[in-house]
């Protein structure tokens, strides 16, 4: 049963150098402290058609302080130039400060446990292999278990986590700090900003969320939970012009 204690760093999460860090800045784009790795990563299908893995691609220029587009009009994304000021976005940061865990709802399996806060879903599908992970963590036999945990190990929100009954602990594995443009051709979309390894994410008002190894940051405009994806960049169809 995963512990739902009050913290600011998720357990299974380690925070990264702290000179790294995402601050949200209020009706403005994100500003990336430290130089950590920026590439576009494109989900890639597997032979059943669902998402299964990413390939990275091209690289893009990071300095400290480097600003990157969250209004979605850009048009130099993925840095910003300004034009959040001349659109009618609302920025306005909603998402809570509370640990993930509190909104999760938990489903027990015989081996894992699933937790699952779907407020953080940014709609990339991994989920949705063999029967679907809800179903896979409840299903006896190794195959099964190893599917749950490589499915929510690229959930890219962090959306799902698995636990081990044994332990009591996430089985998620450290990684290493890097910002990646998500390339989403099964949604005819491009995704969010996917920050990995822990980065903190710093809101306008100073505060800061709960740090992760997974994270999705909206760069459509169009979330409900932001600074947070919820998927709405697929229903939007938000394309960036990078690939
Ligand atoms: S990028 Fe996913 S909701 Fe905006």
């Amino acid at each position: 049963m995963p512990e739902r204690k009050s913290q600011s760093v998720q357990p299974g999460s380690v925070e990264s150098d702290p000179s790294i860090s995402v601050v949200v800045l209020d009706g403005g784009p994100y500003i990336v402290r430290g130089a950590p790795p920026l590439h576009i990563q494109t989900i890639t299908r597997n032979a059943q058609g669902q998402s299964w893995s990413y390939t990275q691609g091209r690289e893009f220029p990071i300095k400290d302080k480097t600003a990157l587009c969250r209004c979605g009009h850009s048009r130099n994304k993925p840095y910003c130039d300004g034009t959040h000021a001349k659109v009618d976005v609302d920025l306005t940061e909603t998402a809570t400060f509370e640990p993930m865990l509190n909104g999760a709802e938990e489903i027990d399996g015989p081996r894992y446990a699933l937790t699952d806060n779907e407020h953080y879903c940014a709609f990339a599908r991994f989920c949705d292999n063999g029967e679907r992970i809800w179903n896979e963590v409840r299903i006896p036999g190794e195959e099964h278990a190893q599917l749950a945990v490589h499915m929510a190990h690229h959930c890219p929100g962090g959306r799902l986590l698995v636990w081990d009954r044994t332990t009591g602990l996430p089985v998620e594995q450290p990684l290493p700090v890097s910002l990646s443009l998500i390339e989403d051709p099964g949604a005819q979309a491009s995704g969010p900003l996917v920050l990995r390894g822990g980065i903190r994410v710093q809101s306008a008002n100073g505060e800061s969320y709960e740090i992760r190894n997974r994270q999705a940051l909206c760069r459509c405009g169009a979330s409900s939970n932001k600074p947070f994806c919820d998927g709405s960049h697929a229903s939007i169809h938000f394309r960036d012009g990078l690939e």
